[in-house]
């Protein structure tokens, strides 16, 4: 099994970037042969400011390998430093009809959000089905809004591969539907764009601030309360072993039962959770030649197999 995903580099990672996205990433480097990627030429479509991006790729890169990314196993690269991408997006491009890239759902939603309508964005699919094409890789775990994606490089690849022959191997989306979304401070989803997130590399006062604030009913303290519907609880049990969640669960049930109690018990757990990573994270900061390193062995992996394929493809189209 070949696994390959890419991320795009978009800000501070919070609670709900990390359950929904980074652990599950982090679990397939046991499950097979892994490849992930910061989708920088991707981040291009919506970010301007060649300083933010600079910084949030660095940031993604110490994320990751602060959260147990383990460079052995995974190859883990900027999409940037894998140029020949490109030219196999250009390829694949001249397979994909209209139509299709038409129907994609992130254009719509982003151009409606007010991003420009240039041809990247546009594009972005055809972009990624090369992500996913250049390696050969079998399965691309990745969250609902991008299944789309998926299947559409399952029709661009056997569109090709129906053209010009056998090239590439025909990749099966995972669709992580068992992550429920983490609620954010306010009750809503947990987003960077509602301002209701819990930063995991932030400073720890803003985050026990933000604990504080979390929203709760009005249960009167004397009255008994329930977990099921409360923001705090859900968020504990993302921490949580079974037994402490029925244990927290319990005690909600009780009368005289606070929720600042909960609440300073879900701050100890987050900051118990994160505290190893955040100390790793302070020490690969100082320590950014390793990162580079890491990123260029990750690179090399990548194009190695990206050449071949993009060497099949060349032969395939007449261009050798
Ligand atoms: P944001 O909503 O903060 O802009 P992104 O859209 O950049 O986050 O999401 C990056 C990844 O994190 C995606 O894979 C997405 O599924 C996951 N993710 C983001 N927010 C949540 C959440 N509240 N619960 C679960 N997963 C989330
Ligand atoms: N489009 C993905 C996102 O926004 C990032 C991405 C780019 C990707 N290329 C990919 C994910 C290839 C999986 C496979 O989350």
């Amino acid at each position: 099994m070949r696994i390959l995903s890419g991320i795009q580099p978009s800000g501070k990672l919070h609670v709900g970037n990390y359950f929904g996205m980074m652990k599950p990433a982090l679990e397939l480097q046991e499950q097979g042969e892994a490849f992930l990627f910061i989708a920088d030429y991707h981040a291009l479509t919506t970010v301007n400011d060649p300083a933010a991006l600079r910084t949030m790729v660095k940031d993604v890169a110490l994320d990751f390998l602060a959260a147990g990314l383990d460079s052995d196993k995974t190859a883990f690269y900027r999409q940037s430093d894998v140029p020949e991408v490109q030219e196999l997006s250009w390829l694949l491009s001249i397979v994909t009809p209209m139509g299709l890239l038409e129907r994609c759902h992130s254009y719509k939603d982003k151009t409606a959000k007010g991003f420009v309508a240039s041809h990247g964005l546009f594009a972005y699919p055809v972009l990624m089905a090369a992500d996913i094409l250049a390696v050969q890789s079998t399965v691309v775990p990745v969250g609902r809004d991008q299944k789309q994606h998926v299947e559409v490089t399952r029709d661009i690849a056997t569109k090709f591969n129906n053209q010009y022959g056998e090239v590439f191997t025909i990749p099966e989306p995972s669709i992580r539907d068992s992550v429920a979304v983490v609620p954010g401070v306010d009750g809503q989803k947990m987003s960077k764009s509602y301002d209701n997130t819990l930063e995991i590399f932030g400073e720890p006062g803003v985050l026990k601030k933000r604990v504080m604030k979390i929203v709760t009913d009005c249960t009167p303290l004397e009255e008994p309360k329930d977990p099921e519907s409360c923001n705090v609880f859900a968020l504990y049990k993302l921490f949580a072993s079974d037994e402490e969640a029925a244990d927290l669960a319990a005690r909600y049930r009780v009368a005289g039962f606070g929720y600042g109690t909960a609440k300073k018990e879900l701050l100890a757990k987050i900051n118990d959770h994160f505290a190893p990573m955040r100390e790793k994270r302070a020490e690969l900061e100082k320590n950014m030649d390793y990162v580079e390193e890491v990123l260029r062995k990750g690179a090399e992996r990548a194009r190695t197999e990206t050449q071949k394929t993009l060497q099949a493809a060349r032969k395939a189209v007449g261009l050798e």
